[in-house]
């Protein structure tokens, strides 16, 4: 922390909050912080009038992001410099978009080129007949593919990709009880090719394949990492590496060849839509200025809540089914990215980071979780996410329900209601945000994946985080390692608990 962000952060500490409705009644709040986009996929509204972001808190966050140095570090990282500074690496997941430095995006349209002709030539029967992936990896390789084959390849997939990340084996024997040996094929997805989970899982596919009669199991099997030589070594045909620049993180990685499981299950046209949505995100995210900048807006609200209110948590409800894991793709990207405790150069944040990601699905979530937003002690700010197009083609009351639904728990969450009995009074003034797309599909989900990133990518050069790193995964993975290798003791809970399950 610099002494113009501590200053520009004591301005905002010291600037009144008040309420939506005092808000609302003071100003067009549409006009200042609800804006509609026009992208490939169909417009996108982003309604953050709902939260208590108003003009002095506006100026305030404005002078910190100029403090924070925001349009520079922005500039850098669409440059490809090395911004991960503890990793000496650029961030270039927008290059895999067409958005980035020249040589990055060229690198970038190669590995694409080549992804496509693999994926046309499996649909087209090269590899025989495949009517199933079984897609090997975990945390970035897994939650990004796993969300958009669920939300995009619902309706009569190319291939029936099975995501599998867990190194429980139940997880892969579930997969293996879907697919049919003899038609399937295997990707393994491991920007490093060195997880435990994910090269345990590989072994165990390749031994399926080979025991129920499948000839050359590492025939069959696909390699999606940034390490390609690795994969090589392990076995697998360098025809079949489809490798990605070490610049790409693992949770931005879906626009790699990670995402090799979403073009196969939907055609490239899809995948290549699903780019371009992002793309239009990036363009917006690298000219807008100030409020005009979404990601930047919510960024802005992000840090009202967390460092102004208090707030703990941030919740995301999908009112479409088609979403249903888009919480759980969030929670990796904005966690991993910005549960951070030291700046950029290691000093002490001195203030809360990442609040914790959750959310869940409407309406399923408003008959389990809202209970507490409405009426609970912890405040929650709150995302909801719809499309105005059906996804169903069933009575229309379907959908006209849904988003009913969607948008009564914002106002209810915003109006509250007075009551004499406590136990039905309902206080009002909480915040949500509103993302509303005109129809979801490859190029809106693309753009909303986007958004997010660089929304966390603000969140964190405001905080002077490096959201880029991931060390806080390590300790666990090595004494998980030492304890497998039994060399290692423990606290005495930890020794007891090894030697009833037989551990060691
Ligand atoms: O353990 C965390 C992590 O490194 C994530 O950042 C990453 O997405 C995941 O593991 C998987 O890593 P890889 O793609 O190298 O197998």
């Amino acid at each position: 922390m610099t002494d113009a962000t501590n200053a520009a952060w004591a301005s905002l500490a010291a600037l009144d909050k008040p309420s939506l409705n005092t808000l609302f009644a003071a100003g067009d709040r549409l006009a200042d912080y609800s804006t509609q986009l026009n992208l490939p996929g169909g417009t996108i509204r982003f309604d953050w009038s709902k939260t208590h972001l108003d003009g002095a808190h506006v100026a305030g966050f404005t002078a910190l992001a100029e403090a924070a140095g925001f349009a520079p570090r922005r500039a850098a990282m669409f440059a490809g410099e090395h911004i991960n500074v503890t990793e000496d690496r650029a961030v270039e997941h927008t290059a895999l978009r067409g958005v980035g430095r020249e040589t990055s995006v060229e690198e970038a349209h190669a590995l694409h080129l080549r992804m496509k002709s693999l994926v046309e030539a499996i649909h087209a029967g090269a590899l025989g007949e495949v009517r199933h992936l079984i897609h090997i990896g975990i945390g970035g390789s897994a939650l990004g593919p796993n969300l958009a084959v669920d939300a995009l390849a619902r309706d009569e997939p190319l291939v029936d990709v099975h995501v599998v990340s867990n190194i429980d084996g139940c997880a892969l024997e579930a997969a293996f009880k879907a697919c049919d040996p003899a038609t399937t094929l295997v990707a393994v997805a491991s920007k490093t090719f060195t997880t435990t989970e994910t090269m345990t899982n590989a072994h165990s596919a390749l031994d399926w394949l080979g025991q129920n009669g499948v000839a050359d199991p590492y025939g069959r099997v696909i390699a999606l990492t940034a390490y390609p030589d690795k994969a090589v070594e392990w076995g697998v045909d360098e025809t079949r590496v489809l490798p990605f620049a070490e610049s790409v993180g693992g949770r931005y990685s879906l626009w790699s060849s990670i995402g090799f499981p979403i073009a196969l299950a939907v055609g490239w046209d899809d995948f290549a839509a699903f780019l371009d949505g992002a793309a239009a995100i990036d363009r917006h995210f690298e000219s807008a200025e100030g409020m005009a900048n979404l990601p930047l807006r919510a960024a802005f609200a992000d840090l009202y809540y967390t460092q102004l209110r208090g707030t703990q948590t941030r919740a995301c409800f999908a009112y479409d089914e088609r979403l249903r894991l888009l919480p759980s793709y969030l929670q990796q990207l904005e966690m991993e990215s910005n549960g951070k405790s030291v700046t950029l150069d290691g000093q002490p944040v001195g203030r809360p980071t990442a609040p914790i990601t959750w959310g869940g699905v409407g309406t399923d979530a408003q008959h389990a979780v809202f209970q507490l937003l409405h009426q609970g002690t912890n405040l929650v700010p709150v995302d909801f996410i719809a499309a105005i197009i059906p996804g169903d083609s069933l009575s229309p009351d379907h959908h006209r329900n849904l988003l009913a639904n969607c948008f009564a728990q914002g106002a209810a969450l915003m109006a509250g209601k007075a009551s004499k009995d406590g136990a039905r009074a309902y206080p009002g003034d909480r915040p949500s945000a509103t993302m509303l797309c005109e129809d979801l599909n490859a190029a809106t989900l693309g753009a909303l994946i986007a958004f997010h990133e660089h929304r966390t990518f603000c969140n964190g050069v405001l905080l002077g985080i490096n959201s880029f790193d991931q060390f806080g995964v390590e300790l666990g993975k090595e004494i998980a390692k030492s304890i497998v290798a039994g060399s290692a003791s423990f606290d005495p809970s930890t020794e007891a608990l090894l030697a009833e399950a037989g551990i060691k």
